[in-house]
């Protein structure tokens, strides 16, 4: 058998890019492909790029002048590297990556990523292979599973994709062009996919998509199904005990939605509900389609139906034409609404989108200016979000070893990492800390340390508690 060649995978970007570069490194195992942590001792290097704004877009570039000297490298040494560039700079810039970059082999869209042992194999005979089209069939049906040991390794908390692709085309973004237009997977294919992740006990699951709220696959009854009854299914699969999805628009957010919050105990109470913008006139240039109105309205309806729910955003500052009143109303909006977290973007023009071509762009400095006001107030809702933890006893999901001999690091419903170190008294005879991981406990929250909780465990484990590899649980 001919050794093992050896795959690294650089992701940039989104939560789908992390799930596809697992997705490719499944697609490459049966090619005989291991990952190795290291550009170094690479045969095949992905990068898996994102091209939401220009800075991300660039770093493509100047990690390809790193490549290619590592290409020489190993070249030296008799070793052929192959470089790939996938993600949504591939599908964006195409025939451009090779022209900027001569040194790279692939170049593959995200639509295409089960083409590509094909693609590597062209590219050993030619010399190069590029595919950025997006293909007719779906690429889901073509991809491997992964196998259980690779699902084991990969932890107790797992995304899978439900959509890819989106066809609102808020004027400034690029990934309706980059994933293509909206589709769903069907129910049972995702059912299946978490039941095999559960079977190999993954205990979280992350439902991602673009527009993950927009989620109308077809339901086993030849119905399309929403993201809320998608969710109640998935609740009743055994071994599941923590569901979430990302990313939301305001506008698909329906009544099933809102009952499934209000109905389901694994639905944790945390929404990630980008908004963009609080002003009115800048949400309509943006192609929002709602106004600061709505959505507050949305809230409102996810906060009645549970109360305890908490809400992260985006938002951008800079957006051609913003004046200083309509930022105010996007503070203004933030104070209402009162985050546990949020991430703030300043605009960045990207090629192709109709905000490119709009006039009035907002001076550097000003952008600057905003962003850090912006950024000052987000911070202080996290940590009076975060403060208010102390004190409290909160259920902390288990998910690996702490840094620290004798700590288990998990995270509470909002994400937050709580650290404990569970001591002999909780833990039987021969029960190392790791033996709680995929377990969600009480756990009674002394202070904080940054953005982490510190605190001690408010109730015994079960003692059948055992480590997940050992039960096969
Ligand atoms: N599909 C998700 C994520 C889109 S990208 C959604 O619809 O929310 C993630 C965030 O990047 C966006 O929410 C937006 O805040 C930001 N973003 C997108 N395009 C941008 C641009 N041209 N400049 C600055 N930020 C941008
Ligand atoms: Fe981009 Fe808007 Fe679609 Fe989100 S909803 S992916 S911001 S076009
Ligand atoms: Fe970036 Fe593409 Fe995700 S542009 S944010 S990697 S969908």
């Amino acid at each position: 058998m001919a050794p093992p060649r050896k795959l690294h995978i650089k992701s940039y970007g989104c939560q789908m890019n992390v799930y596809d570069a697992q997705r490719m490194v499944d697609v490459l195992a049966p090619e005989g492909f291991v990952e190795t942590a290291t550009v170094d001792d690479a045969d095949l290097v992905i990068l898996n790029t994102c091209h939401i704004r220009e800075k991300a877009s660039e770093k493509v570039y100047s990690e390809l002048g790193r490549l290619r000297l590592a290409r020489d490298e190993a070249a030296s040494s008799g070793r052929r590297m192959q470089i790939a560039v996938a993600g949504c700079v591939a599908q964006a810039e195409g025939e451009e990556i090779v022209r900027r970059a001569p040194v790279v082999d692939v170049v593959v869209g995200p639509q295409s990523y089960h083409h590509l042992p094909q693609l590597l194999a062209r590219a050993e005979e030619t010399g190069r292979a590029l595919e950025t089209e997006f293909p007719v069939e779906d690429k889901f049906g073509f991809l491997p599973q992964p196998r259980p040991e690779t699902i084991r390794a990969r932890g107790i908390s797992a995304f899978v994709t439900v959509q890819e692709g989106c066809d609102k085309f808020c004027t400034f973004c690029v990934v309706p062009y980059t994933r293509g237009a909206e589709v769903s997977r069907p129910v049972s294919a995702i059912i299946d996919d978490v039941k095999r992740l559960a079977d190999n006990g993954v205990r979280e699951i992350t439902l991602i998509g673009q527009n993950v709220n927009a989620y109308h696959g077809e339901g086993p009854d030849g119905r399309a199904w929403t993201l809320g009854r998608l969710l109640s299914r998935l609740a009743a699969v055994p071994g599941i005990v923590r569901l979430r999805y990302s990313t939301s628009h305001p506008n698909d957010v329906d009544d099933e939605l809102i009952e499934a919050h209000r109905d389901l105990d694994a639905l944790m109470p945390f929404v990630h509900l980008p908004v963009q913008s609080g002003s009115d006139p800048i949400l309509a240039a943006m192609n929002r389609k709602h106004t600061a109105a709505d959505y507050r309205r949305v809230i409102d309806r996810f906060r009645a139906a549970r109360p305890q729910i908490a809400f992260s955003s985006d938002f951008i500052v800079g957006f051609p034409g913003e004046t200083e009143a309509d930022f105010v109303a996007t503070l203004a909006l933030v104070t209402q609404i009162g985050y546990a977290g949020a991430y703030s973007f300043k605009y960045s023009p990207r090629p192709g989108t109709p905000a490119a071509d709009m006039q009035e762009m907002v001076p550097a400095a000003v952008m600057d200016e905003r962003l850090e006001r912006l950024q000052q107030l987000i911070d202080s809702q996290q940590s009076a979000f975060n403060k208010a933890a102390i004190g409290q006893t909160v259920d902390v999901l288990f998910e690996r070893a702490g840094r620290k001999p004798g700590q288990i690091v998990g995270r509470t419903a909002y994400l937050q990492p709580a650290h404990v170190f569970p001591g002999p008294m909780f833990l039987g005879p021969g029960m190392a800390p790791d033996s709680l991981v995929g377990q969600i406990l009480p756990v009674r929250v002394d202070s904080l340390e940054r953005y982490s909780l510190l605190g001690e465990l408010a109730a015994k484990p079960p003692q059948h508690a055992r480590p997940l590899a050992a039960t096969g649980a």
